[in-house]
């Protein structure tokens, strides 16, 4: 039987370039929004071709002593220069980036997963302390 955790691949984003990177404050203060954002290849860029890219993000926070997850947000990236002329011919791409505004009310941890079409699931967390 297989589930998430065998297929869920985790690394240092400075020497894998799938690994998600999560960007904001460590502390957040409870009454306030904070900006989060979340990257693929920040350190090393990840291909973005018609044929391998990186195709959704996806955000979750984990409140420190409870069993809850919350889905903060989802990015989709759905340009990859196709076109009528040929694969990697076509006027945009979009690039693996997200941006969350989010009110956390207590500690826990922030969950970035993405998803690459050839080389699957990639997580990365970040502790957050609200105060
Ligand atoms: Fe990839």
């Amino acid at each position: 039987m297989a589930d998430f955790s065998t297929i869920i691949k985790t690394a240092d984003f400075k020497t894998e370039k799938h690994a998600p990177v999560i960007e904001c404050e460590n502390s957040f203060k409870a009454d306030a929004f904070s900006v989060i954002t979340v990257s693929v290849g920040k350190e090393i860029r990840h291909p973005n071709t018609t044929e391998h890219f990186i195709s959704w993000i996806d955000l979750y926070f984990k409140p420190e002593g409870n069993g809850a997850v919350i889905h903060l947000g989802h990015s989709e990236f759905t340009a990859h220069a196709e076109s009528a002329q040929g694969a990697n011919q076509g006027m945009a791409l979009s690039d693996p980036l997200m941006t969350v505004k989010a009110q956390l009310k207590v500690s826990g941890t922030l969950l970035a997963m993405s998803y690459c079409n050839i080389h699957g699931l990639w997580q990365s967390e970040k502790n957050i302390t609200v105060g």
